[in-house]
């Protein structure tokens, strides 16, 4: 088992074993560790039962009626935070969202206690965002036997709806995963982003997956096993079929030396350039938020190769597909 202690000293499991129930069914999600390629497949079908083209009405059905989702971002967000609210809408669920800046919080209340406040409104699915590695595996370990805990985001170890919608968004583009060249670019050594695709990518099988970072912003040996690694972008981005480019996580960077933006673009930016020695159809991906002209150039995000839009459409969808499926575990589990 792999195991890691926060600075509080918690024992998080990183497997994947705390999610589950006594039946093995996914009660909360925080890490695609773990999850068989049968369980990514029947999340990501239906995240595509909900999703619909912009300009479309949304999907929308009842399966999450009488329950109270509750959002609690201790780090900032935008596309994850308003799709869970999203999508918890258009299931029919009560939402809250906690505003950190003004919760109680800043009294120096503890995250458990801000949790346990929630749980006595009925508050039964809690989505947590935060910096601290372990936090979302100790909350579930101390909430009630019926609450759900979804993780969007933590530190840089897991961001598994993140996950789910860029595999999503590579299936939608490409079929076969066993034929595919897919290259991750950036800052992969703080990136939850990166993990959470390398997860779910070689669960499903991916053909080749690649790592490309600047020397500093490479993750340890040992992680990332089977991919191939490089330092120099131009050899990494030759004949892949599908990029997806990563913001350099200044947040999370104490120690190294960054370059300044425009030597980065300059190095290792994707360009239009740089793009001519991938596959012809090749697809850009980018999880949000951009530096634009810094990790990847704005005529590429907003040129015809970009999925970017189409991953945030995803998400919505995605996190749809989570919610049901806890739910309905849940449930099942209530029935005997
Ligand atoms: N991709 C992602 O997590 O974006 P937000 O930080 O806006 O949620």
């Amino acid at each position: 088992m792999q195991t890691r202690y926060t600075p509080a000293g918690v024992v998080s499991d990183l497997s994947g074993r705390i999610q589950r129930d006594s039946e093995g069914r996914l009660q909360h999600l925080i890490t695609l560790e773990g999850l068989s390629r049968d369980e990514l497949n029947a999340l990501l079908d239906l995240a595509q039962f909900y999703v619909r083209a912009v300009g479309d009405l949304p999907a929308r059905d009842q399966s999450l009626a009488g329950h109270t989702v509750a959002n609690l971002f201790f780090e900032p967000s935008t596309r994850t935070r308003v799709s869970f609210e999203l999508a918890a809408r258009r299931l029919g669920a009560e939402v809250v969202n906690l505003d950190m800046q003004s919760s109680s919080r800043v009294k120096g209340e503890t995250v458990l206690d801000t949790i346990y406040t929630l749980q006595a409104m009925h508050a039964d699915i809690l989505v947590m965002r935060d910096a601290e590695p372990g936090l979302p595996a100790f909350v579930a370990r101390q909430v009630a036997p019926h609450v759900c805990i979804l993780n969007a985001g933590e530190a840089h170890l897991s961001h598994p709806t993140q996950g789910l919608l860029d595999a999503l968004t590579i299936r939608q583009a490409r079929s076969d995963f066993s034929q595919l060249r897919v290259l991750i670019a950036g800052d992969i050594a703080h990136s939850r982003v990166a993990r959470s695709a390398w997860q779910a990518l070689t669960t499903l099988g991916i053909g080749e997956l690649r790592i490309a970072a600047p020397e500093d912003l490479m993750p340890p040996e040992g992680e990332f096993a089977r991919a191939v690694r490089f330092s120099d972008i131009d050899a990494a981005i030759e004949g892949v079929d599908v990029i997806m480019a990563l913001r350099i996580q200044r947040e999370r960077i104490i120690h190294s030396q960054i370059p300044d933006e425009a030597t980065y673009h300059r190095t290792f930016g994707i360009t239009e350039e740089r793009l001519r020695r991938a596959h012809p159809d090749v697809i850009v991906m980018h999880p949000g938020p951009m530096n634009r002209d810094v990790e990847i150039a704005s005529e590429v995000a907003d040129g015809p190769r970009s999925m970017i839009q189409q991953q945030v459409t995803n998400g919505v969808a995605v996190r749809m597909a989570v919610l049901a499926t806890i739910v309905r575990n849940v449930q099942a589990r209530r029935q005997f």
